[in-house]
């Protein structure tokens, strides 16, 4: 048995769901209050033990096995899902390669040092007569002590070998201090000496929670350096991390929302004031790897950077990075040449926030916090704020800057989802310029053309006018989760899965099937068990970057417990005949049909069974789901039949 069903089988969801939910039994399954949404009135959230499936039929309208629930409910991702429950479970994951093994002991033994270090500037700073100054600073800056202890601010001594002979006191080699950067080296000496000295220390943890790092503010009025990190070492680098994310990562997928901001106190202050869903980039420009963190909570941001002309500078470099990192959903689009012509749209939502000048999150929240949650509120969308920018820099009354303005603007309004929207910001942008709109648009014919090679334009196979995208699946829209899937469902999935590790292509003629013919393209969500889930993601995040990758070269990268399963799922699909996507599209509406029927027969089950209890509150809300399914299985059963009608239809009329 696999490291993942051992631990599925050992433990059982009702414990786990019990722990958050007050469930209660109503026939073969089990119905709370739904831990992700705001849920009251009626219970929608519904326990299957037999199968170790849970789904919510109310607003959330999400579903999943017990992986997908602890991951939901503690904003985890799957490694550490599976971390958490295997210790729960006593269940023991595979071994790791040696050099991994070695890898990750040495970098547990760092963590435990400055997990250490941290407590050791804790006490000091909360005991030391020494750190009397560092406590009557934090206290001008209006911390609580809960927050002091949430964040395990800290103090180090005014002194060069206090923190040196404390932890060599206790068996720790100099070495080993250097390489968790608590010392310095002073290489013309060959001495070392404490390198946090009489300032305030803040720790700084990974997404995950581990202790990485420090940031110590200095304490000396116009101290140089303001803020002295850990240098750059295995487990810290800056420009991977995200102050604030360990904490904040649960609040950022419920608020579906995540605020940037530049530095620790902005962070602390917010959380203080009760806005949870910030994090802050540390000073300088978001780069990719933070926003690869970010997007697995939430692909809307609002960036709340200083009004200074740093800020601003930054602002624009992490505008510039966002749109060349986050996903981009391709969107087919008939020109009224009938040119069929495909272009990417960004499928995240980004906003700026204008901090008034002079002023930064902290100082704001701490004077008046319903201020700030008007600032967010009313974040500006990308497009605005560029364009305002720019004309700061660029004054229109010279018609020149009105061009170069144009031409660094209007990729901002190519990326956006809505066609309405679109439209507004051309009009936007002709009306700020006082240009014709019709220039704008001709201007931007001009641009596409100059960038034909990277936007292909095919000649139309078909007059027929493309299916509108389905909505972006932003912060996980599920299609709905799943109680017990059939053999022959799970099959469907497993055989899906194996051929797309072969030919990730695979996933991206098939969501173009899908799409064309109404149906919501694949989504990570339309897998039954989240294991599934994450290699569809996995597969589809290569497939979506370009990068093709063969499953053998796919295992190289992936963590023990996902490559044995992808060994599974391969080796049940390597005999089968090759079919060509229409028949994979075919199977997957068909799994998805399967599914739904699934679902209704428990929900019609549910609803007598309600009835014969006499839940009132539940009836409207299951009758509602039932009706609305009954309605999504005719949808995807004639697009079924659009699918197999059209393949003929369109081999008889090629030419
Ligand atoms: P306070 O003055 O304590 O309110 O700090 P702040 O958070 O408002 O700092 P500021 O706006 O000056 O800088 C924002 C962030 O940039 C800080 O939180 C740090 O992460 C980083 N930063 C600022 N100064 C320095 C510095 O001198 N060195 C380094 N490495 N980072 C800095
Ligand atoms: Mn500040």
């Amino acid at each position: 048995m696999s490291s993942v069903d051992e631990i599925k089988a050992r433990l059982d969801i009702l414990d786990i769901v019990s722990e958050d939910v007050q469930l209660k039994k109503s026939g073969r399954h089990y119905m709370g209050y739904c831990p992700f949404h705001n849920n009251t009135r009626s219970p929608a959230f519904a326990v299957f033990p037999e199968s170790g499936t849970w789904k919510c039929f109310g607003a959330c309208a999400d579903g999943g096995d017990i992986f997908s629930y602890v991951m939901k409910k503690n904003g985890w991702d799957f490694k550490e899902a599976l971390t958490q429950l295997a210790a729960r479970a006593g269940v023991t994951l595979e071994k790791l390669s040696p050099e991994q093994a070695q890898r990750k002991s040495l970098e547990e033994e760092q963590t435990e040092l400055l997990e250490a270090a941290a407590d050791y500037f804790h006490q000091l700073y909360l005991y030391a007569p020494q750190a009397k100054h560092a406590r009557e600073y934090i206290a001008g800056r209006e911390l609580t002590d809960e927050t002091v202890s949430t964040f395990k601010i800290g103090f180090g001594l005014n002194a060069w070998d206090a923190l040196r002979s404390h932890f060599m006191n206790q068996g720790y080699s100099e070495q080993d201090l250097l390489d968790a950067g608590l010392l310095t080296e002073n290489t013309d000496k060959g001495t070392t000496y404490d390198r946090f000295r009489n300032r305030i220390i803040i720790p700084i943890k990974d997404h995950n929670g581990r202790t990485v790092g420090f940031g110590a503010r200095t304490l000396e009025k116009d101290g140089i350096p303001k803020y002295l990190n850990s240098p750059q070492t295995g487990l810290f680098d800056k420009s991977r991390i995200l102050f604030g994310l360990d904490a904040s990562k649960r609040f950022i997928r419920e608020a579906r929302q995540a605020v940037i901001v530049e530095g620790y106190m902005d962070v602390i202050m917010a959380w203080q004031g009760g806005f949870r869903n910030v994090v802050a980039q540390m000073g300088t420009a978001l780069t990719r790897d933070q926003l690869q963190l970010l997007k697995k909570y939430t692909k809307r941001f609002v960036i709340a950077l200083d009004a200074d002309a740093a800020g601003v500078n930054a602002t624009m470099r992490s505008l510039t990075v966002a749109r060349e990192t986050l996903d981009r959903d391709s969107e087919i689009r008939f020109d009224p040449s009938g040119l069929v012509r495909e272009e990417s749209r960004l499928s995240a939502d980004i906003r700026i926030a204008s901090i008034p000048e002079g002023e930064d999150p902290d100082s704001i929240i701490r004077n008046d916090p319903a201020e700030w949650a008007k600032l967010i509120g009313g974040a500006k969308p990308v497009v605005e704020y560029v364009t305002s920018v720019l004309i700061e820099q660029m004054p229109i009354d010279d018609p020149k800057n009105k061009s170069t303005i144009a031409q660094q603007v209007i990729p901002m309004i190519l990326d956006i989802n809505d066609p309405l929207e679109r439209d507004h910001y051309w009009q936007f942008l002709a009306r700020t310029l006082q240009v014709e709109e019709r220039s704008l648009r001709q201007l931007n014919i001009k641009q596409q053309r100059k960038n034909s090679g990277q936007r292909p334009v095919v000649q139309a196979k078909s007059k027929q006018p493309a299916m509108p995208e389905p909505p972006p699946t932003i912060d996980g829209r599920p299609n709905g989760g799943i109680p017990d899937p059939t053999q022959r469902t799970k099959r469907r999935e497993t055989e899906f899965l194996g051929r797309c590790a072969h030919n990730p292509l695979l996933i991206r003629q098939v969501n173009k099937i899908l799409s064309d013919n109404g149906q919501a393209i694949l989504h990570a969500q339309d897998f039954s068990i989240q294991i599934d889930r994450e290699i569809f993601l996995l597969i589809n995040n290569k497939q979506s970057s370009g990068e093709v990758a063969t499953s053998g070269q796919m295992w190289d990268s992936l963590d023990e417990v996902l490559a044995e399963r992808l060994k599974v799922i391969s080796k049940e699909t390597i005999n089968s005949d090759k079919k060509p996507s229409r028949s994979l599209a075919l199977s997957v509406l068909q799994w998805r049909a399967e599914k739904k029927k699934q679902l209704l027969t428990e929900f019609q089950q549910m609803l007598r069974t309600a009835k014969f209890n006499g839940e009132n509150q539940s009836l409207e809300a299951l009758a509602q789901q039932v009706e609305s399914l009954s309605v999504e299985i005719k949808e995807i059963d004639h697009a079924k039949m659009g699918i197999s009608s059209r393949s003929k239809h369109r081999y008889a009329h090629k030419w």
